[in-house]
């Protein structure tokens, strides 16, 4: 029988998520469904409730039921509880399991796609809502220090407390930044959706820089301004979409799939 799954979102026809585990599904062998559902935006804990009633097995979870799932969810993994959000679903009898990818994703492509090692790199996170605080963990795990840049002061200097037993940690305001530089900024902003570019000042990047927007499918203004200040390295948040999907799926299913033809796929 054909186990079922889905992401839950809303909105969520955008989605690339049901054609990256349907290429999964493919690669690996693996007999399942995957489904784009939009649940009402008071009916998210419902909406699960029908899908563990006519026997999903689990499901993925995006924008804006993240941290509602890790509220619902009756076990976290650690890396979930860290993120303060859910973005994956493993039903298990009576039991939902929660976890969180979106870090490890992140950390995937940079490393291993970018080729960016993060020991000992200066990163400079934009933002500190749910995108920001979804990958922070992950960062510190693979040795970097972290500088977490946001408008709101109080939220960036409230994010950095949170991490600060984890590794070398700051709160700054765009102004602070002046002079200085760094081997890793990455956008976990939501100003690329509204076509915005952060009000970051001139030289922050070095010639081997990378510049990462966690956004995807467009030319943001991040990566202009980026690629106009000289860094060579630039990238939008694709694989890290689909390295999220393949632990995702690794998770439910035991196999782990290759990303590589499947973001070379997305991009073509
Ligand atoms: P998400 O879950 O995508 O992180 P969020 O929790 O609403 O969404 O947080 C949005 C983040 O993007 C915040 O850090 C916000 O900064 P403020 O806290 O100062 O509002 C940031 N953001 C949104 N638009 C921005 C812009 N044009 N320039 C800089 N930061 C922006």
């Amino acid at each position: 029988m054909t186990d079922k799954y889905a992401v839950i979102g809303n909105p969520v026809s955008h989605s690339k998520s049901p054609l990256i585990h349907k290429m999964f599904a493919e690669q690996t062998g693996q007999d399942i469904s995957y489904e784009a559902i939009e649940a009402p935006l008071n009916g998210f804990t419902a909406t699960i409730q029908q899908l563990r009633a006519v026997g999903f097995k689990g499901c993925n979870i995006t924008v804006p039921f993240k941290h509602e799932a890790f509220t619902l969810a009756n076990e976290l993994s650690g890396r979930a509880r860290a993120a303060h959000a859910v973005n994956t679903f493993l039903f298990q009898n009576e039991i939902i399991l929660g976890d969180n990818t979106d870090g490890v994703g992140l950390v995937t492509d940079i490393e291993q796609n970018l080729s960016h090692k993060l020991l000992f790199k200066r990163v400079l996170l934009m933002g500190a809502g749910g995108a920001a605080h979804g990958v922070i963990w992950h960062l510190f795990n693979a040795g970097a220090a972290v500088i977490i840049v946001n408008r709101t002061m109080d939220k960036a200097e409230k994010l950095a407390a949170e991490f600060e037993g984890y590794g070398t940690v700051f709160a700054k305001s765009y102004t602070a930044l002046a002079g200085q530089q760094f081997d890793i900024v990455i956008n976990a902003t939501s100003s690329s959706l509204n076509d915005a570019l952060p009000p970051l000042p001139q030289g922050l990047f070095k010639p081997d820089s990378l510049a990462y927007d966690m956004m995807y499918g467009k030319q943001t203004p991040f990566l202009r301004f980026a690629r106009e200040q000289g860094a060579a390295h630039l990238s939008d948040g694709l694989g890290m979409l689909v390295e999220q999907a393949a632990v995702a799926f690794q998770k439910w299913r035991g196999v782990s799939p290759d990303t590589a033809p499947v973001i070379a796929k997305l991009r073509a």
